[in-house]
């Protein structure tokens, strides 16, 4: 069963910036550029550590892992480098009546 949740008003997250959220039992690293916004599993598939805690690459639309460097598109979850050499998940994140909504299955 997939898990929709409203995590945040979309004004709660600086343009250029990513925030963490649980949605059911997933930590969620919630990105917004612009006004579009991406939802990405919060831990690094390199290490344990959040990616919500790192940059945001706006115009590549990919996260950096402030560990290791490794960044990862915000689109397909893919690593552009290394040392991650995983995916991570990527979830449905919209935003509805100024509200961002996650779906995570
Ligand atoms: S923990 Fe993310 S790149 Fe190492």
């Amino acid at each position: 069963m997939p898990t929709t949740t409203r995590v945040a008003k979309l004004d709660d997250i600086e343009p250029g910036t990513a925030k963490s959220f649980e949605v059911g039992r997933v930590r969620v690293c919630v990105v917004r550029i612009g006004d579009d916004v991406y939802a990405v599993n919060d831990r690094c598939s390199h290490e344990d550590y959040s990616l919500s805690d790192g940059e945001v690459w706006e115009d590549e639309r990919e996260i950096e892992c402030w560990k290791h460097g490794s960044t990862f598109s915000l689109e397909t979850g893919e690593p552009q480098s290394l040392p991650a050499t995983k995916p991570v998940p990527v979830y449905e994140a919209r935003v509805e009546d100024g509200e961002i909504v996650v779906e995570v299955r």
